[in-house]
């Protein structure tokens, strides 16, 4: 898929009606725009222009190191890079963050308890905060020398098994099938007087991978598994899928971008013929209940910054919230003693152990942590490193920039000239990097093309440098040399290029 694909997402007919203006019927018969509506023709023209490729590498771009428009920090660089607020937040909103703050960082405790507004954590759960996973905001890894695992785990499901499965699946009302046992994913932990699910297992096996210049790199190949299982053996149809915790930044933007631009660089055919597909993730917006473009998760399964909160409350901390109000969190019908345990909820506050306002304020910090400025993006070697990016196919998927909605809700994320790079797209990624596991639309060998903005501050805030949807990759050059499937050519390029221009490439995502 050309960064400009000859045509949308469907038959030439959808493509000549998505040209008219009208939107266009998906494979599975949901309609999402594919003209952007926010703006006035002469806009449109100017946004055309803004986010085509560059093809100038001799100077820094206009705004380029201003990654994230208006919204971009330019605090210091510490290990705080990630936990700023959007510049751009009027002042009488900043309070609203900051309470949000600290919701994000807030231990919960399990039910009954004194403090009883932090209570009714699990009765299972992963972790006790939103922060112990998104450590300073930034992404989680994989446990080191047998510790365990906080800021990843594993999500259990199985594909449909019959065409009443498939039928429900096709429709987006659920994503996939939870283990009859042990739900939606492996909690590690569990409150007192309940035994905890199991745990993740990971054993790394190194393989050498030879370069075009002879150089050698080692990557670890990962096997999961689940053990010391409490409740039984998982369901033979149940697949496990490893995720670490991504980074916080720039979520509100990202969620800002027209769905129409997101799909304007779909392929799901291939009918350009350059290997490279893209498939817009379809999900429901858990409130409305509509049909939406999935855009967060490692498989874009969520389509709001608020769906995916709602999610990790319930799912990761066991905390109910009134859109997923269950107070028992992941616990299934076989899992008897723990549906009785107690729970958080007081009538006084609510029906739900976070009522309304706390799921309201954890949304927005989570919509506006900032994305930092760029560092030394008009250095000569960062320069070089982009051309060679640009030049070896990674802006297929790694789409440079965006430019936000007009008419987004939140002032502060409206119209920004943005540089995710990424399309929000599923692709397969081949063998080396696929799970096994459907979720919605995307396929056991598909995932979303994760935006580079802020990867190279990695080590800064998160200290290390774990990459990809499970932290296998212990640097950046890992991380490329796992890319298959629609990005095997990608790869290769860069696996032949010589060391120095493999390096002007890193340089350059370190600048990001
Ligand atoms: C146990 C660890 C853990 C906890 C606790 C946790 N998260 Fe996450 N978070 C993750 C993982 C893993 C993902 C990726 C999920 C996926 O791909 O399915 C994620 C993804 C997200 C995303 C989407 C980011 C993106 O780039 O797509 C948001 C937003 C988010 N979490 C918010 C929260 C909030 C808010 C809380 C607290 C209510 C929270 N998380 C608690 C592990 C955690
Ligand atoms: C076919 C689409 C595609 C192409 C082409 C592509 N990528 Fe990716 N990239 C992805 C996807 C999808 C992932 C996430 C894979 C995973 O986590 O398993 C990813 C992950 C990454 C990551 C790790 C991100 C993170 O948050 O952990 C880096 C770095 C990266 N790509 C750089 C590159 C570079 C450099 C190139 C060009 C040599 C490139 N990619 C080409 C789709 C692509």
């Amino acid at each position: 898929m050309s960064p400009f694909p000859a045509r949308g997402i469907l038959s030439s007919a959808a493509f000549c009606a998505a040209i008219a203006g009208f939107s266009v019927a998906l494979a599975s018969g949901f309609d999402l725009p594919t003209k952007r509506t926010d703006l006035s023709d002469a806009d449109a023209k100017r946004v055309a222009e803004v986010t085509r490729p560059t093809t100038d590498f001799s100077k820094a771009e206009q705004y380029e190191a201003m990654q994230a428009g208006g919204a971009t920090s330019i605090d210091p660089v510490t290990h705080r890079a990630f936990s700023h607020i959007s510049a751009n937040i009027p002042f009488e909103e900043e309070q609203n963050f900051k309470l949000g703050n600290a919701l994000f960082k807030k231990l919960w405790v399990s039910a009954p308890s004194s403090t009883q507004a932090s209570d009714g954590l699990g009765p299972l759960y992963n972790a006790r905060s939103c922060m112990s996973c998104h450590v300073n905001d930034g992404r989680g890894k994989p446990p080191e020398n047998g510790a365990t695992s906080l800021s990843m785990f594993l999500r259990l499901s199985r594909a449909a098994a019959t065409p009443e499965e498939q039928r429900v699946i096709a429709n987006a009302d659920v994503l996939n099938f939870p283990d009859p046992t042990y739900g939606h994913q492996l909690q590690e932990l569990a409150v007192p007087g309940l035994a905890s699910e199991g745990r993740m297992a990971i054993r790394y096996a190194e393989e050498t991978v030879t370069l075009g210049d002879g150089e050698t790199v080692s990557l670890r190949r990962p096997t999961y598994s689940a053990t010391d299982l409490a409740y039984g053996p998982l369901n033979a149809a149940t697949t496990i899928s490893p995720r670490v915790a991504p980074a916080m930044i720039g979520l509100g933007l990202i969620e800002a971008i027209p769905e129409a631009d997101i799909l304007a660089h779909a392929d799901p055919d291939d009918t350009n013929g350059d290997g490279i597909h893209g498939k817009a993730a379809i999900v429901r917006d858990h409130r409305t209940g509509k049909i939406a473009l999935g855009r967060f998760g490692w498989k874009a399964q969520n389509a709001t910054v608020r769906d995916q909160s709602a999610d990790a409350f319930s799912n990761d901390i066991g905390i109910s919230t009134p859109d997923k109000p269950g107070p028992h969190g992941d616990c299934t019908q076989a899992e008897t003693k723990c549906l009785i345990m107690p729970t958080g909820v007081q009538k006084r506050l609510g029906n739900e152990e976070a009522p309304g306002p706390i799921l309201d304020l954890v949304t927005f910090y989570s919509a506006n942590l900032a994305v930092p400025a760029r560092r030394k993006a008009s250095f000569p070697e960062t320069l070089r490193g982009k051309q060679i990016f640009y030049e070896s196919g990674c802006i297929s998927c790694h789409v440079p920039k965006f430019v936000t909605r007009r008419d987004s809700a939140d002032k502060a994320q409206s119209f920004q000239l943005i540089w995710p790079y990424s399309d929000f797209l599923l692709h397969d990624m081949g063998d080396g990097l696929a799970d096994g596991q459907q979720v919605g639309l995307a396929s056991g060998r598909e995932w979303r093309t994760p935006p580079l903005w802020g990867i190279g501050l990695t080590q800064t805030v998160s200290g290390h440098s774990f990459f990809l949807h499970d932290g296998r990759a212990r640097n950046l050059t890992e991380a490329i040399l796992w890319h298959g499937g629609e990005a095997q050519k990608a790869r290769d390029a860069f696996a032949s290029l010589p060391r120095d221009d493999r390096q002007a490439l890193i340089t350059f995502l370190e600048s990001l």
